[in-house]
């Protein structure tokens, strides 16, 4: 039984959205992959790219930039990209080859690169998503060219190009699909490019319909929740790093809690750190976090993604939340709101854009977001 409380300050949980965790768990086998494929691609070979798949909260983006770390050991130039549904995300894309092709100047190619960029660039003159209804711009195909320009530059300079794609599942499909275009030729080429595109479930989908060779282009990996041996690696770890320990069943206790979800599992550790009183951490000092968590969850995991929800949308919300935890018919939803599938498909499609909702098959509909039905259920009765 402990007297002091442990030091906030020292505290090493990391509850964050993209923030590296104190210890990435689960994740050794794609690391190790990835590493296989940074080096085929650096020795002239073919090598499969990366698919990142789950809901929020899941740890893409930390993986994604684990990744990125990865390949700059192996003297990987990366290109990292977050889309965000409008023409900024090309933007960004071209600024970064345009930055690393003017770096790496003087080699073959780089004119070529530059001019691919350029005319992709006129494309997304203005800002923001009011352009990307302009997109048939036969220009913006050249979009594929500035990957492949941008590869052929690199590897005239011995070096390789990670390109980053986060939340892609907001790309422009015709986007998606020039890059993916580009992705293909520069692996036909041989040239050292390796992807990595992570995003929704429902991402699969849409990679698939952007291009038939997509499917064989990426290798999937479908995140999910932690499994009780990773989570308690990643709750004991740090703590003990500090010479802090953990009472089994209070690890136990955020298995529960979180039902291994990397963003629960961070959170609540972190609350329960800065609220225990007893050594080894207890059950009952995951307990004495339970407001804060719930608190901390509410005021902004939660409630910034319902924020911006309007009434009619909610309804749909509820009705979903409703029916439980996983994926259920579209149809169900609509019946739970005593309406057609057709008379609500509007608002499911919105709420998809949204982010809220994904569909993991055809006719069916789950919340992008684990433990979004158990949130509105509390704060939405
Ligand atoms: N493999 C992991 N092990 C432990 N914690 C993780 C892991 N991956 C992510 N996290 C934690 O989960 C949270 C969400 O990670 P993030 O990459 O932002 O998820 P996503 O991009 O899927 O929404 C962060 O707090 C991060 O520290
Ligand atoms: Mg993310």
């Amino acid at each position: 039984m402990a007297t002091e409380r442990y030091d906030p300050i020292a505290n090493p949980y990391a509850p964050g959205a993209g923030t590296p965790p104190p210890a990435l768990v689960g994740r050794g086998e794609l690391l190790a992959g990835a590493e296989v494929a940074l080096r085929r691609l650096r020795a002239a070979r073919t090598a499969q790219h990366l698919l990142v798949t789950g809901l929020r909260g899941v740890g893409k983006t930390v993986l994604l930039a684990k990744l990125a770390a990865l390949g700059e050991h192996h003297a990987f130039r990366v290109l990292r990209v977050e889309a965000t549904g409008g023409d900024d995300t090309i933007a960004g894309l071209l600024r970064q080859a345009g930055r690393l092709v003017e770096d790496l100047g003087g080699r073959g190619g780089v004119r070529r690169a530059l001019r691919a960029i350029e005319s992709v660039s006129l494309t997304v003159a203005g800002t923001g998503a009011s352009v990307s209804r302009r997109v048939s711009d036969p220009a913006r195909d050249a979009l594929a060219d500035v990957v492949v320009d941008v590869a052929a530059v690199a590897a005239d300079a011995e070096l390789g190009v990670v390109l980053t794609l986060d939340e892609a599942q907001r790309l422009d499909r015709r986007d998606l699909r020039r890059i993916l275009a580009g992705i293909h030729r520069a692996g036909q080429d041989a040239l050292p490019i390796y992807a990595v595109v992570a995003g929704t479930p429902d991402l699969l989908g849409g990679v698939a319909r952007a291009a038939t060779y997509a499917e064989r282009l990426f290798e999937v990996a479908s995140l999910g929740p932690l499994s009780v041996d990773e989570v308690a690696e990643a709750v004991a770890q740090p703590a003990a790093e500090l010479g802090v320990s953990w009472a089994p069943q209070a690890v136990e206790r955020i298995v529960e809690r979180s039902s291994g979800y990397p963003f629960f599992v961070q959170t609540w550790a972190y609350h329960t750190w800065n609220a225990a009183v007893d050594d080894p951490i207890s059950a009952a000092d995951v307990d004495r976090a339970a407001p804060h968590v719930e608190a901390a969850l509410d005021a902004s995991f939660f409630a910034v993604r319902m924020a911006r929800i309007p009434p009619s949308r909610l309804a749909y919300v509820r009705a979903l939340a409703s029916l439980g935890p996983g994926p259920h018919p579209s149809g169900e939803v609509a019946a739970a709101m005593g309406k057609t599938t057709r008379q609500v498909g509007s608002i499911r499609n919105r709420l998809v854009a949204d982010g809220i909702v994904y569909s993991p098959r055809h006719g069916w509909v789950e919340f992008a977001v684990p433990h979004l039905d158990r949130y509105v259920s509390r704060a939405f009765p």
